[in-house]
């Protein structure tokens, strides 16, 4: 009771007003403006696994005295079940927090997020001297604070008491640079969130600089100011353990043509989505497994990578689907939303290797073919997504509007040629024979060709066709 009293006099929230509330359902406690009369409802929130305080002030306490701890304070503050704390809506002076979190070093607390808070003032963070914070994960957004560069001195302590951190991120914070000691500080650090920031591709290269992030699997540079895919390349090329990259949402075009980069080769997840592009740019890292350029405004797509698993190109200007040979280990293929008609007929059989394609919002054009491949598709269980109300027919006239799967199709009913042709690949005599007799069949006794198919009307479709 008296530690909880205490950490509330650490937050210095003691004379706001409001009251804690706690959610037993979600083990979750939220404190909103406490005040010195309400203070003692804090306790509720002792076997919260999470507390939120919301709104304040917390200027004014600055210079408030926090003595050091006794025993038994630092044996109840290890005995909390507390694991998440957050901080939204507060004003708070960096010498008050860095003071405030060597409360959190004694505690069990794993997880902190600042939300939408401002930090006045500069703190040395001498105050955390000597001891560490077990926290694995540290977000920031939408926060403002003193800018960082020049502040070498007073980051230098961070590694020692962040040595534990695995995943920081600093969204929507205007943060234009990140010092390089920032990067040596955290040395364990695997998965950094910058998105939403003011970074340009000077920037990035100061950030990972020679010995910064180490441990870096995934970096999130989403929606920031770069637009040179070759600047960037050059940025974080000294991450020797990078995973995922996402560039998505920012204004990328290729960059100066003379400057060569080479991507981490660990790269396996690059996210190109809503980056500006009418072109795919060149190099691309060679062991991708997952490449997302989703919703740009690519005309053609031609990668040959040999690991690749994933190719996300959905919502671009595609006039038809790209050759697959070159990407012998793909599974998942999304076309939707481009302006594809039909998909080729000689990739069906690696189409049909796929687990996961999706070509919904497609103009489709419904000639027997053309349905033909995409309801083989479906019946084979590898249209994901917006199977069937996504696959609407554009042409013929007839089937402008109608749901693929309804068009009575089926290629060995309206067009054997379809079917023969791949299979007729490597027989050329063959297919040209039964061809040429089939041809024979169909202008002699149009009919009985037809009284094969089950509907008529695909038939009679077919042959206006
Ligand atoms: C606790 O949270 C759950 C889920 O959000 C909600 O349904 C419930 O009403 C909350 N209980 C209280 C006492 O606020
Ligand atoms: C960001 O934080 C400021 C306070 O620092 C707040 O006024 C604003 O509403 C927040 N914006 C968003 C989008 O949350
Ligand atoms: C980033 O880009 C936005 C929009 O393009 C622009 O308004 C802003 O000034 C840029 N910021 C920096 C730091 O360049
Ligand atoms: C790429 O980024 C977009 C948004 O920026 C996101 O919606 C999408 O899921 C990401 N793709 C992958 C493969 O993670
Ligand atoms: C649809 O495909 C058929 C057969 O391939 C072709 O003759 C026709 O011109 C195509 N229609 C449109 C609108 O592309």
């Amino acid at each position: 009771m008296r530690g909880a009293a205490l950490l509330l006099l650490a937050l210095g929230l003691q004379q706001a007003e409001g009251r804690c509330v706690f959610n037993r359902t979600q083990e979750y406690c939220l404190c909103y403006r406490l005040t010195e009369q309400s203070a003692g409802s804090v306790i509720q929130c002792l076997a919260a696994s999470a507390v939120e305080f919301q709104g304040g002030d917390l200027e004014k306490y600055a210079d408030f005295p926090i003595k050091d701890l006794d025993d038994s304070t630092i044996d109840m503050l290890g005995s909390l079940e507390i694991r998440k704390i957050i901080f939204s809506d507060l004003l708070v002076p960096e010498v008050l927090l860095a003071r405030v979190l060597r409360f959190f070093s004694y505690t069990q607390v794993q997880e902190m997020v600042f939300d939408s808070c401002s930090f006045v003032g500069r703190s040395s963070w001498a105050d955390m001297a000597g001891r560490a914070l077990p926290i694995t994960s540290l977000r920031f957004h939408n926060v403002t604070a003193a800018e960082l560069a020049g502040r070498k001195q007073d980051l230098s302590p961070l590694s020692r008491w962040l040595g534990a951190l695995q995943e920081l991120s600093v969204t929507a914070s205007h943060l234009a640079t990140l010092p390089c000691a920032v990067g040596r500080a955290l040395r364990a650090l695997r998965s950094l969130d910058l998105a939403h920031n003011s970074l340009r591709d000077d920037s990035l290269a100061p950030a990972f600089c020679r010995g910064a992030f180490t441990q870096l699997r995934v970096l999130s540079l989403r929606h920031n100011n770069l637009t040179s895919y070759r600047a960037v390349c050059g940025g974080v090329r000294l991450l020797g353990e990078l995973r995922h990259l996402d560039l998505s949402h920012n204004a990328l075009t290729a960059g100066t043509p003379s400057s060569s980069c080479r991507w981490p080769e660990t790269l396996r997840v690059f996210n190109l989505s809503n980056a500006g592009l009418d072109e795919v740019l060149t190099p691309l890292p060679p062991g991708l497994e997952v490449l997302d350029l989703s919703s740009n405004r690519l005309h053609t797509v031609d990668v040959s990578l040999r690991s690749l698993q994933a190719l996300l190109l959905g919502r671009n200007a595609l006039p038809a689907a790209p050759s697959i040979r070159g990407c012998p280990a793909l599974r998942t293929l999304h076309l939707d939303n481009n302006l594809i008609a039909e998909l080729p007929r000689d990739e069906v059989p690696l189409l049909e290797r796929l687990q996961d394609v999706a070509a919904a919002g497609n103009p489709f054009n419904c000639t027997c073919t053309g349905a033909a491949v995409l309801q083989a598709l479906a019946a084979a269980g590898r249209l994901g997504q917006g199977w069937p109300q996504g696959y609407v027919c554009h042409a013929p006239a007839r089937y402008r509007g109608v749901l693929l799967r309804d068009v009575p199709a089926s290629v060995l009913h309206c067009s054997p040629a379809a079917v023969l042709a791949p299979v007729c690949a490597g027989l050329a005599l063959l297919c040209v024979a039964v061809a040429g007799g089939l041809l024979w069949v169909r202008r002699a006794r149009p009919s009985w060709v037809c009284g094969l198919g089950r509907r008529e009307d695909a038939c009679s479709s077919a042959e206006r066709l």
